[in-house]
């Protein structure tokens, strides 16, 4: 109970202080997730093994990791690694701008200097281009737009942690607030406009999982009905679909697709996002929150010049058979995987002839 003492002192001190002269009260200062650690060990060790902490690495702290180096540097020539984690991982210099060349024999050479963890491919990424760090407000924990982090003249902003701890979403020190919101996650789980999907060369971006479910039957959910905040994704889901549509999922569980270890997420939670790169036809490599799937093969998920999923006028929006079946289905024609899709489960399930995956 040692911190509901400070906090009580802290706040018999802000009186004290208001009542003197109406001096400004302080927050109180950022100590760190270990500090954290010390009396709720679950949650820390819970995200310690989750992604938010390893979004922004120190190079000296990076290169344990471990991770490849774009082409001619040295660990002594990275300031800073963001990401890493899952998807991909890019690279500061010593100045703290973004590595967007490599350096070959033959001198410098724009792009090769994003890494693709699932494919262990370099791609390029802003090739060339002078790119400043200015991603800190999604990628750290106390993050102030002000100055230079560390004085590099290529960082927009300074910190207190890189990377997500504790503190970026309970607030410094003791003040151990909480915020159970979709919007609190939003915050940095979206992009653009909320009432929009921006997309991409034929997927969704990534980091709209808040975009996406403001588009989705669940709308009136929060993050953390289904997920533990704390836990990487895989591991993280506290409420199952299952737990809620009982119905559907005794209907599901005797059918061959269920059998086979196919479940409910392949179908209504397909990897339509991308943020590295594709991993085949209608695959990307970040799961959608959109759930709804559209069986009719006519319909179009994206909109005309492809920048954004379209949405019905209540704002909804819907996979397609191509992400929802054809990333497994890939020699079946559309037109036969949607007449299985239409009224899926409600009705009992014919064997595809062409079936070939
Ligand atoms: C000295 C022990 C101690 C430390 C250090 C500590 N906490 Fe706590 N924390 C507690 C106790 C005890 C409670 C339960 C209080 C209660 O039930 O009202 C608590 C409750 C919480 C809660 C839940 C609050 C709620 O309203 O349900 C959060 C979130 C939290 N702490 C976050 C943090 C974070 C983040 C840090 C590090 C910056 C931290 N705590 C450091 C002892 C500690
Ligand atoms: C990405 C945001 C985020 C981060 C990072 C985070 N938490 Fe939480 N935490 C939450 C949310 C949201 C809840 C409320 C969960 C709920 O009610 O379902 C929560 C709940 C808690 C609780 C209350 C008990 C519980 O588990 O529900 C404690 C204690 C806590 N967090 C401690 C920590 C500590 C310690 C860390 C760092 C090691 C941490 N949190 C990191 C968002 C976060
Ligand atoms: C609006 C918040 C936001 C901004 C701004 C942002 N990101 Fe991210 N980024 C995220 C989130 C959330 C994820 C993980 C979820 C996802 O990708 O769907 C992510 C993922 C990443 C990853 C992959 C992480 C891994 O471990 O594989 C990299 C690399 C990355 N971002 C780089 C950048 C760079 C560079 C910038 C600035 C030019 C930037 N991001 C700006 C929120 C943001
Ligand atoms: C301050 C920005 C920020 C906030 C707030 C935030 N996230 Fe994240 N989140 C990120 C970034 C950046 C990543 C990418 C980390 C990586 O993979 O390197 C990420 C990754 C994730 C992942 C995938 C990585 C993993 O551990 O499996 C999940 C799941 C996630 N966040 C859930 C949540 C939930 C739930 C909340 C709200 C309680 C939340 N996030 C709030 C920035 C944020
Ligand atoms: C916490 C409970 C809960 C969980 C967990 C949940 N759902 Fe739902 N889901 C609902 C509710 C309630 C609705 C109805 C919303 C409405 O009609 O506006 C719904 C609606 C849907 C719909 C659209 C129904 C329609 O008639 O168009 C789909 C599809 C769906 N959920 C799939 C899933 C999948 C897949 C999962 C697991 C990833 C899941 N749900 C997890 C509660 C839940
Ligand atoms: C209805 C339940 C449900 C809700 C609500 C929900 N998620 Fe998820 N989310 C899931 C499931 C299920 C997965 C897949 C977990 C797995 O890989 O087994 C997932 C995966 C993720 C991933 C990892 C994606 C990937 O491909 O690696 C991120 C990031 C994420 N969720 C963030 C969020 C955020 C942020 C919110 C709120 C805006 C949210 N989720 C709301 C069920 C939900
Ligand atoms: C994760 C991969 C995956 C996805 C996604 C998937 N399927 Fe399947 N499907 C399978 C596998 C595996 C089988 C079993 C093939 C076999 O037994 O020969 C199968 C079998 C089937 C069958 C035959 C079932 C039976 O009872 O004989 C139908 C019909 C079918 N799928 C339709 C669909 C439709 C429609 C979708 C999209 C809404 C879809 N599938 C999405 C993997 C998938
Ligand atoms: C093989 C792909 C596939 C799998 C696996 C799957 N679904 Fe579906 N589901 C569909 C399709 C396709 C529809 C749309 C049917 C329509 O609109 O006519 C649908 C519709 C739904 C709906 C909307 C209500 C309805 O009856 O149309 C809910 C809710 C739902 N599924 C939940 C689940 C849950 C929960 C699981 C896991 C137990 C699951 N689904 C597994 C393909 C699948």
């Amino acid at each position: 109970m040692e911190s509901r003492t400070k906090r009580t002192l802290i706040a018999i001190g802000a009186s004290i202080a208001l009542l003197a002269g109406g001096a400004v009260f302080a927050a109180p200062p950022f100590e760190g997730a270990e500090y954290c650690a010390e009396c709720h060990p679950g949650q820390y060790n819970d995200w310690k093994v989750s992604g938010h902490p390893y979004k922004l690495r120190n190079g000296d702290v990076a290169q344990f990791a471990p991770l490849p180096l774009p082409e001619g540097y040295t660990w002594d020539d990275i300031s800073y690694v963001i990401g890493g984690y899952k998807w991909k991982s890019r690279y500061m210099d010593r100045d703290g701008f973004i590595i967007t060349s490599v350096r070959t024999p033959d001198g410098e050479v724009p792009g090769h200097n994003q890494y693709n963890m699932m494919t262990g491919r370099w791609v390029d990424y802003h090739a060339g281009e002078e790119k400043p760090y200015d991603c800190g407000r999604c990628h750290t924990t106390g993050y102030s737009p002000e100055g230079h982090q560390d004085g590099l003249p290529g960082i927009i902003g300074t910190w207190e942690f890189g990377g997500i701890q504790c503190e970026e979403c309970h607030g410094p020190g003791d003040e151990m607030s909480v915020d159970t919101s979709a919007a609190a996650c939003g915050r940095c789980h979206s992009r653009g406009e909320f009432d929009t999907i921006p997309a991409k060369g034929g997927f969704i971006r990534h980091h709209e999982q808040y975009n996406e479910m403001l588009a989705s039957p669940h709308s009136w959910a929060n993050c953390v009905t289904c997920h533990d905040p704390h836990k990487k994704a895989e591991f993280s889901i506290e409420r199952t679909c299952e737990d809620c549509h009982d119905d559907i999922a005794a209907a599901y569980a005797p059918t061959r697709m269920a059998g086979v270890g196919v479940d409910c997420i392949d179908c209504h939670m397909p990897y339509a996002s991308k943020s590295a790169e594709a991993l085949g036809p209608n695959t990307g490599d970040v799961r959608t929150h959109l759930f709804r799937i559209e069986t009719d093969p006519a319909y179009r998920m994206f909109t005309e010049d492809g920048a954004f999923v379209n949405l019905d006028p209540s704002g909804q929006g819907a996979v397609t058979i191509d992400f929802a079946c054809m990333g497994c289905h890939r020699n079946v024609d559309r037109d036969t995987l949607a007449r299985e899709a239409e009224n899926f489960h409600d009705k009992p399930l014919r064997v595809i002839r062409a079936v070939a995956r």
